[in-house]
């Protein structure tokens, strides 16, 4: 359960009565019924590599979901796929162990000689007229290769009522592998807080795109959102406001092993985030022996940042920043633990790199690689560690210092990544420090060479942040990430040779009944040329 949950209750699933909400368009659009089958490259992110063939594949209501492998993951993803396809076709889509050459076939071959190069997450997809045949190394390959499937059937696949069909699939092989290991998303939960529905609803959304991190910002000034059980009141009172107020909240253990099951169900890894050693007034408020001066400032409820410092000096900051990265470690199977290091304006320089040279070998000691913003590479990154670019023009010596020296980069740069900067001078919510971002501007840039100077093999990969400042509610959320979100997914996944504005905008298009279907309320940038047939 989430505690202190007003705001769960705006959550998920629920039709949203709200400006934000888009309603849901009735209008026929491409690949729709009657239409010819959407083509194979109209998908987003774009596929590595397309081969059409004559012919389609058409769903009917004897299709069964042929599944392979022993160990279960197949079967996991292709119930995952009924689920999807079940409402809309009104079809029964068994999923069965049995063999057979027809049907949706979902084929896990770790070690067949002609997918060793799909490696962990790629995915070949064969449509013939008599089948859909799906085949990966692990579950991951095929989920990613089920969200390509649902892009090239009709639209209204999508919704949750029984729909017409025709349900065909155009003919060819799709061969695909992601460019970058790391394509993330982070929603701040701190500045306003999400319920786990909330949280889930979004991680459906980030799935659809082949994302594969979800990073949380779990603490700030604002609001500390994770149950440590070594420091309660960490979440009991620094959990208990939120920007503007409100009644805040936070995961109970519970609640956050609930999250990352469902990520994982998803093939998301959860990146856990606490904010060290500024941003952390929530933390502070919670303890007074946790201040220099040793008394506990009030509750936050601005937007202000800068204003707060862990005491670095005191000896008792290192007992709360070990039981609180050994709790939160312990409850994260991924591999990266986040310490923030951002805007630690009230803390000197001296004392932001002792901080971090003292809090980096614990995330190592507790089995994390160290991921921090990319003032981490102003003080002596350990080695392995990540620091997630957030500045705007590449310029940063220190950034490209650090990359050749070997620290990786995960690209988030805030006039391009930020999903919480305004689209334009109209936009209702979000933020404008770092101008506008438009669609166009959002997509147009290259990872791998943005960082001047940076050798392109220490980029990870791209992340796409979402800061809560101005939103509180799922629409308000979807409103800022859709069509940004799916853009930076594609940085992330496609190879550099397919970046094209002109033809990806033509294909984010494509997305728009889509995300009608499934009530996903977009912002209609004008860049896009939407159906409106
Ligand atoms: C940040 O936007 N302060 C990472």
């Amino acid at each position: 359960m989430v505690a202190g949950a007003g705001t769960a209750a705006s959550s998920a699933s629920a039709a949203p009565a709200s400006p934000w909400f888009s309603p849901s368009s009735t209008a026929s659009a491409p690949g729709a019924a009657g239409a010819a089958p959407t083509p194979l490259d109209r998908v987003v992110p774009a596929p590595a590599s397309v081969r059409p063939a004559a012919g389609s594949y058409a769903l009917r209501s004897d299709t069964r979901i042929r599944v392979s492998g022993s160990d279960g993951s197949a079967r996991r993803v292709g119930d995952y796929l009924a689920k999807v396809l079940r409402p809309s076709t009104g079809f029964s889509l068994p999923v069965t162990t049995r063999s057979g050459d027809d049907g949706i076939r979902l084929r896990l071959t770790p070690k067949a000689a002609g997918v060793r190069t799909l490696g962990a997450e790629g995915y070949r997809l064969q449509v013939t007229g008599r089948a859909i045949t799906l085949t990966a190394r692990g579950s991951a390959g095929l989920f990613h290769g089920v969200q390509t499937l649902r892009q090239l059937l009709p639209a209204s696949i999508e919704r949750t009522t029984r729909q017409p069909g025709p349900w065909r699939v155009s003919g060819g092989t799709i061969t695909d592998v992601p460019r970058y290991a790391w394509r993330g998303a982070m929603l701040d939960v701190s500045r306003h807080f999400f319920g786990v529905d909330q949280v889930k609803r979004y991680i459906d959304q980030l799935a659809l795109y082949k994302i594969n991190k979800l990073h949380l910002h779990l603490s700030d000034d604002q609001g500390w959102r994770i149950a440590i059980d070594s420091w309660p009141k960490l979440a009991t009172h620094g959990g208990s406001t939120q920007v503007g107020g409100g009644p805040g909240g936070y995961y109970t253990k519970a609640d956050y092993r609930e999250i990352v099951r469902y990520a994982a169900s998803r093939e998301l890894t959860v990146v856990p985030e606490v904010d060290m050693p500024g941003h952390t007034n929530a933390a502070l408020a919670s303890y007074a022996e946790l201040n220099c001066d040793g008394v506990a400032p009030p509750l936050y409820t601005g937007t202000e940042v800068g204003f707060s410092s862990l005491c670095v000096p005191k000896e008792v900051t290192y007992d709360f920043v070990d039981d609180v990265i050994r709790e939160l470690a312990a409850l994260t199977p991924g591999r990266y633990l986040h310490i923030g290091g951002d805007e630690a304006h009230s803390t000197s320089h001296e004392d932001y790199v002792a901080f971090m040279d003292r809090v980096q070998p614990v995330v190592a000691k507790y089995g994390k690689t160290v991921v921090g913003w990319h003032q981490l590479t102003g003080a002596h990154p350990v080695k392995g560690a990540i620091a997630q670019y957030w500045g705007t023009d590449g310029s940063e010596k220190e950034v490209a210092d650090a990359a050749k020296a070997g620290t990786r980069l995960v690209l988030s740069p805030a006039n391009r990544a930020y999903l919480d900067m305004k689209y334009d001078a109209n936009t209702p919510l979000g933020l404008d420090w770092a101008g506008y971002v438009e669609a166009k501007q959002s997509y147009d840039w290259d990872p791998g060479t943005y960082i001047k100077d940076a050798p392109e093999s220490s980029v990870l990969g791209v992340e796409a942040p979402l800061w809560s400042e101005t939103l509180q509610t799922s629409p308000q959320i979807e409103y800022m990430a859709f069509p940004r979100l799916p853009g930076i997914a594609e940085l992330g996944w496609s190879p550099a040779s397919t970046h094209d504005w002109e033809d990806y905008r033509v294909r984010v298009a494509a997305q728009g009944p889509r995300w009608d279907a499934m009530r996903i309320a977009y912002y209609h940038s004008p860049q896009i040329p939407w159906p409106t047939s």
